[in-house]
């Protein structure tokens, strides 16, 4: 089955659970839930239930597709996103995309947890996307050769809109920090020397998301903005470890302002 075909299955099937109406999408990062009780919710599907979605892994990803309403504002949210490191392809992980964008959506708003390596960053700092720097092995649009998708070889000058990043720092009260977000395969954290590396390079947070959806949604013309929560300080040079539950911590501690931030500016999208 080619991926327009399945595109227009799991679109129709949304359809008809009453996905209908939506204007902006969002993808909740790790540990990146609270967002979910400030929508009025219409339907939340497992992605098991949804046809062609994937089913994720990760625990700490709930794995549901939300529709309901902020405000007068009818959204669609990923309750956890895909990775590259469970072991999906790319065209995996960004199908959600597509679909969202299918079914109306005109704005896309996603949020990671990443770790923090520009020394200004802090534990708990929330970081509007200014660029990227994709490391990741694969390409979500490697093999797409047909104009159904967008173009075949996307401009990538401003992947961040303007217009929405403008929005999220408004709605923060201008506290929100900018920055460079470097991609990386994971699922390992990494070592003081790809820190330094990284930092080098221009990068001043580093995940293992994100950018994939950012690709896709820059192909298919869907503006997006990105905020990532800084749950760990990577100095290569006072490097402490650090495990997942610490993550989720201080991803949780920072989800209340995060998600106050997306709430707005979805309130504000009509
Ligand atoms: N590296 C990569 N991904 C991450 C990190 C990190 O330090 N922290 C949270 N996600």
């Amino acid at each position: 089955m080619t991926l327009q075909q399945q595109l227009a299955e799991t679109v129709l099937h949304l359809r008809q659970q009453g996905f209908e109406g939506a204007i902006a999408g969002i993808v909740l990062g790790t540990g990146l839930g609270e967002l979910i009780h400030k929508i009025d919710i219409v339907k939340s599907i497992p992605y098991a239930d949804i046809p062609h979605f994937p089913e994720s892994t990760v625990e700490s990803h709930k794995g549901h597709l939300v529709f309901g309403h902020i405000g007068k504002t009818a959204v669609i949210a990923m309750q956890g996103r895909f990775h590259y490191y469970e072991g999906y392809t790319m065209q995996q992980i960004t199908f959600p995309i597509r679909v969202m964008k299918a079914l109306g959506v005109a704005k896309l708003l996603l949020s990671n947890a990443a770790g923090g390596m520009n020394k200004a960053l802090k534990k708990g700092d929330l970081v509007l996307l200014d660029d990227h720097i994709n490391l990741q092995p694969e390409n979500p649009l490697r093999g797409l050769n047909s104009p159904d998708f967008g173009p075949r070889f996307p401009d990538m000058h401003q992947p961040y809109d303007p217009d929405l990043s403008a929005r999220l720092q408004a709605a923060s009260g201008n506290m929100l920090h900018k920055g460079v977000y470097a991609a990386v395969m994971g699922p390992n954290l990494e070592t003081r020397a790809e820190y330094r590396f990284l930092r080098m390079i221009g990068a001043d947070v580093v995940g293992m998301s994100t950018v994939p959806e950012v690709i896709v949604a820059n192909q298919i013309g869907l503006p997006c903005a990105a905020v990532s929560v800084v749950t760990d300080e990577c100095d290569p040079d006072n490097l402490h470890p650090v495990s997942l539950a610490e993550i989720l911590e201080v991803a949780a501690k920072a989800d209340k302002v995060l998600s106050g931030i997306f709430a707005e500016v979805v309130e504000g999208l009509q």
